[in-house]
């Protein structure tokens, strides 16, 4: 079985849903030494298991699946209010909003695929499937990783039997992993929470959030096992990034993050545009219902090119996103 300690460099290439990790930057990552990971938020059980067939046809390294775990069901209701708020948007850009449905994500489905066409690495966030589920992985020779944002969660996800823990500090870009979608995610900075979870449990952790700088990265890695970045690849010439989202990082115009409900109902970081501002702040915490409904939205302004209506997921060391090869990234890093 897969072991972090066999990685020539200490380095996750995160999994970034939503087109950013596709089977180039995961290849590429395992080429300078990390480990990459292919998103299965959102695709189909095809397309995962096509994805995963491509890294194994192109590199005989170790990689990673990253599944979301289902929550409660969103409150339906509640997600039509927002489509309604959203309904004056979507005639000016000319699109169609659905209604708002319950989708678990093909979580189970998701999870049989791989225990019959298994791969090294399998993490999970929103949640951490309980210890048959694990059991059923490692039975498959796959290593178990859960994200954990607090130490409740962290205490949970080791007594499910999970192998490691990305431990996402609230500077991470992306959506928080935080089990319950309902609830405030933690504010206690990465650094922090290090030191509570590691007093809570023995398993291998790995940091992740705002880890951006050659300096910042050695830090963390003098208390865990590895670290974890997803904005640093955002922009690499290996990513699937959208245009828009790629110049967003290096735009004067962006001054900050923010943590915001506004894309999907759950709290996330990205650049702080218009939509932030105008929709964050009474966004129901109806997840994934609001991700579905503002779907037509982001896709329409990604392709004219506005980046005040993406969902620009950056974290707070945005700002030393670097436009390179993943390699060259690396070699900046380390
Ligand atoms: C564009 C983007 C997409 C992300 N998608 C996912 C995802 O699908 N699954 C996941 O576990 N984490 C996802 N994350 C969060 C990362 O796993 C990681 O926690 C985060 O990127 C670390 O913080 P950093 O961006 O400051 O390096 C995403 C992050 C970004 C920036």
């Amino acid at each position: 079985m897969f072991s972090l300690n066999e990685l020539r460099r200490p380095v996750i290439a995160a999994p970034m849903a939503g087109g950013v990790s596709v089977p180039e930057l995961v290849i590429a990552a395992a080429d300078a030494g990390g480990l990459g990971f292919l998103a299965a938020g959102y695709k189909s059980v095809d397309d995962v298991l096509a994805q995963a067939h491509r890294v194994r046809m192109a590199s005989g390294d170790p990689f990673g699946v990253n599944l979301f775990m289902p929550g409660a069901p969103a409150n339906l209701d509640a997600a039509s209010a927002y489509r309604g708020r959203l309904a004056g948007l979507a005639v000016e850009l000319g699109v169609e909003l659905p209604e708002p449905y319950e989708d678990d994500d093909a979580f189970d489905a998701k999870c049989a695929a791989l225990w019959d066409a298994p791969v090294p690495v399998v993490s999970f966030t929103f949640g951490c499937p309980g210890a048959d589920v694990i059991r059923r992985f490692r039975q498959a020779g796959t290593f178990t990783i859960a994200t954990v944002t607090s130490v409740d969660e962290a205490a949970q996800a080791t007594a499910s039997g999970v192998d490691a823990l990305v431990v996402q500090g609230p500077e991470a870009g992306g959506h928080r992993g935080t089990f319950d979608a309902h609830a405030t995610p933690p504010t206690q900075p990465l650094d922090a929470l290090l030191l509570a979870v590691r007093a809570a449990t023995d398993l291998p952790l790995i940091a992740a959030g705002g880890l951006g700088t050659a300096s910042a990265i050695a830090e963390a890695l003098r208390t865990v096992a590895a670290v974890q970045l997803g904005t640093a690849f955002v922009d690499a010439d290996e990513a699937g990034t959208s245009p828009v989202h790629r110049r967003a990082l290096h735009d004067p115009r962006f001054i900050e993050t923010a943590l915001t409900r506004a894309f999907s109902g759950r709290v996330a970081r990205a650049l702080r545009n218009d939509f932030i501002d105008a929709y964050g702040p009474d966004a129901p915490p109806e997840y994934p219902a609001l991700n579905q409904l503002t779907g037509p939205l982001r896709k329409a302004a990604a392709q004219s090119g506005d980046a005040e209506i993406v969902a620009l997921w950056a974290g707070t060391s945005w700002r030393t996103t670097q436009t390179a090869s993943v390699a060259t990234i690396l070699d900046n890093l380390l």
